[in-house]
């Protein structure tokens, strides 16, 4: 690895020269390892790592921090952000129906403003002037974490080493070897680069660059492949106050809860695996291999009730500002004011999205097979299908269709007309 600097670009970069006390983001994998021996080392700086903890499965957060105390962390502090991350991001998300390129549920985009402000507020308290994170510089991450950080602090400095160092993985595990630093999973290349949390899981990378191929079945550590899910279907009933599920078989839960019993019962029936091509807001394009199962069971149930108790008006126009909203979340602008805008809207606009959906799932599919809800705006014996005829008149409509085609049929006939074309057929059967 080379001393040598890339020259600083942004105002909020740190300067070499004035690195003292860093925050580090750490996970205890390779990369923040490496990064954390490595900053004493080159700045002589004391580290204090951070540790989030999401949700993520498998992760034993005691051996986390542990690591890092052993590498020298004058201070490792462990996170829960589980409840604020679901309360405070998914559940926002979930009542924007929030889907990136039409099928990204942006688990690690939602989770990245809240990373980033937990190091604000812990670099604060521990008086340290720097953070410091393992994002590379081609990927989002780095945007979201940078743009939240300087958005939050602008006093505060930020070091991304992985970035600016020309560091590759053989140099990072010879630097591990010479500083006895244990690597997780041995130094054999792990297969994918992995990142998850309660809300979903992603891999990207090695065999999975290869567009035209299917995805390899190692990828899938959290989904049931659906030709191995169970050969009976299972029904869910989930339950909504106000867009927010709060039951699942008609049991309150609260929202890790709710969301890790979904994930639960959709990733045995192989639900939710998404093959997803995606925009990259550095211009990169990527594919990634997404693992959802509560998102894919909690959104269709959360949009199917959402349908039914809002006017033909609300749900046209809110599609619009759902696809901005979860555009702003995959940038990183989560602190954007038209953010905050649109989830007020999306408050709003969920005021009456409360009843029950049965989502049916079987091998590799969720499907909503029933819904109910006070607010329901279908009601048979109000539109008048039932045998009483209710408030809708049939012998109204064709005066509704008159008026309501008016324009369209004079804009038929006057084009026609300019072009020459006879007018004979321009009526209402063309
Ligand atoms: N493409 C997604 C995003 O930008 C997920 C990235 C997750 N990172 C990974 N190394 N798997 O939000």
């Amino acid at each position: 690895m080379s001393d040598a600097q890339a020259p600083r670009i942004a105002s909020y970069q740190a300067d070499p020269e004035r690195v003292s006390r860093v925050l580090l983001l750490y996970s205890g994998g390779l990369d923040t390892s490496v990064m954390l021996h490595w900053i004493q080392a080159r700045y002589g700086a004391e580290v204090v790592t951070l540790t989030v903890d999401l949700g993520q499965p498998g992760e034993d957060w005691d051996v986390v921090v542990g690591k890092a105390r052993d590498l020298g962390a004058v201070d490792a502090i462990r996170a829960d952000a589980r409840e604020a991350f679901a309360r405070d991001y998914v559940l926002p998300a979930i009542r924007a129906n929030a889907l990136y390129g039409g099928g990204y549920p942006l688990f690690t985009a939602l989770a990245r403003p809240l990373i980033a402000s937990l190091a604000v507020e812990h670099a604060r308290r521990a008086g340290c002037e720097t953070i410091a994170h393992g994002c590379t510089g081609k990927g989002n991450d780095q945007v979201r974490i940078d743009g939240t950080i300087a958005t939050l602090d602008p006093e505060l400095r930020i070091l991304a080493p992985v970035r600016e160092w020309s560091m590759g993985r053989e140099e990072e595990i010879a630097y591990a070897r010479e500083h006895a630093i244990a690597v997780r999973g041995g130094t054999e290349r792990p297969p994918y680069s992995i990142d998850d949390n309660l809300w979903g899981r992603s891999s990207e990378g090695r065999a999975i660059e290869d567009l035209d191929r299917p995805p390899p079945d190692d990828v899938f550590q959290l989904v049931t492949r659906p030709e191995e899910a169970p050969d009976e279907p299972e029904l869910l009933r989930v339950g909504f106050e106000s867009g927010r599920p709060t039951t699942l078989d008609g049991e309150a839960l609260g929202p890790v809860e709710l969301i890790e019993r979904a994930a639960a019962i959709g990733a045995r029936h192989g639900v939710g695996i998404v093959d997803h091509i995606e925009d990259r807001i550095v211009g990169l394009k990527v594919r990634d291999i997404y693992e959802v199962p509560a998102a894919a069971i909690l959104l269709p149930a959360h949009g199917e009730l959402e349908k039914l108790v809002s006017t033909i008006h609300q749900n046209n126009f809110k599609r619009a500002l759902e696809d901005k909203w979860a555009y702003l979340c995959y940038a990183g602008l989560w602190h954007e004011p038209l953010r905050g805008d649109l989830d007020a809207y999306m408050e709003s606009a969920n005021r009456h999205v409360t009843g029950e959906v049965t989502v049916k799932l079987y091998k590799g599919r969720a499907t909503v097979v029933a819904r109910s809800s006070p607010y329901a705006l279908y009601d048979p014996d109000l539109a008048g299908f039932g045998e009483s005829g209710g408030e809708f008149s049939q012998a109204a409509s064709p005066g509704f269709i008159e008026l309501f085609t008016l324009q369209s049929r004079m804009a038929h006939r006057v084009r026609n007309r300019d072009a020459g074309v006879e007018d004979r057929f321009t009526g209402i059967d063309d």
